[in-house]
């Protein structure tokens, strides 16, 4: 059987970004559960903001392809006024405009499991950028697990080894990375 591979997509580029640090923490439950786990920062896949004048122009960019082969994954999102940050919404809109050979276009969202969760400062955890982020991918056709963390008052959520401080967090943030292997298994 082929090795499992997830991908963990922070919505920050934000130095010290709360969101960053969760990412990191799930990055780690997943190969402590033995899956090959990628953490990217999307730093590194920059993309213009979308235009389909610059598509019909120059086609998708090639991170957005390359984001594409990369997935299924957890996403990993700040709230921004109740909602997702445009990093991650235009990062996903670039990425459903990808349509590889024999392929219809979308086809990726379809067949590969998701994970989302949220980090904010606030008692709510993102709560509601997790409740946008969910009619986002679901709007697509996603296989969006129904595990999810808000993580609430995340500045004061992790020791000094960015590990999560609350039993409760980390017995959510196991159940989640627990159920996205257990959905991705049975998809492959
Ligand atoms: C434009 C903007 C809007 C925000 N709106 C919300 C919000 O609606 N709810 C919330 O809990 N935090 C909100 N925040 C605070 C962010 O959750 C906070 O800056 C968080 O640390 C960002 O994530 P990061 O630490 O991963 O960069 C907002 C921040 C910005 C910059």
């Amino acid at each position: 059987m082929t090795a499992l591979k997830i991908l963990v997509i922070p919505g920050s580029l934000r130095t010290g970004s709360h969101n960053v640090r969760l990412a990191a923490a799930a990055a780690y439950e997943f190969a402590q559960a033995g899956v090959d786990v990628t953490r990217i920062s999307l730093g590194d896949f920059p993309l213009p903001i979308y235009d389909g004048d610059l598509q019909a122009k120059s086609g998708v960019p090639k991170n957005a392809v390359n984001l594409k082969r990369m997935i299924g994954a957890l996403f990993v999102t700040p709230e921004y006024n109740s909602s997702v940050p445009p990093l991650l919404k235009n990062t996903i809109d670039w990425i459903t405009r990808v349509q590889d050979t024999q392929e219809f276009r979308g086809q990726v969202f379809r067949e590969r499991p998701f994970a989302i969760a949220a980090a904010s400062e606030g008692r709510l955890g993102g709560t509601r950028a997790l409740g946008a982020l969910r009619l986002i991918l679901s709007a697509c056709h996603a296989t969006v697990i129904p595990n999810q963390l808000a993580l609430s008052f995340a500045d004061q959520a992790y020791d000094d080894m960015d590990r999560l401080k609350n039993p409760a967090d980390i017995e959510a943030l196991k159940a989640l990375v627990r159920q996205l292997i257990d959905v991705s298994q049975h998809m492959m």
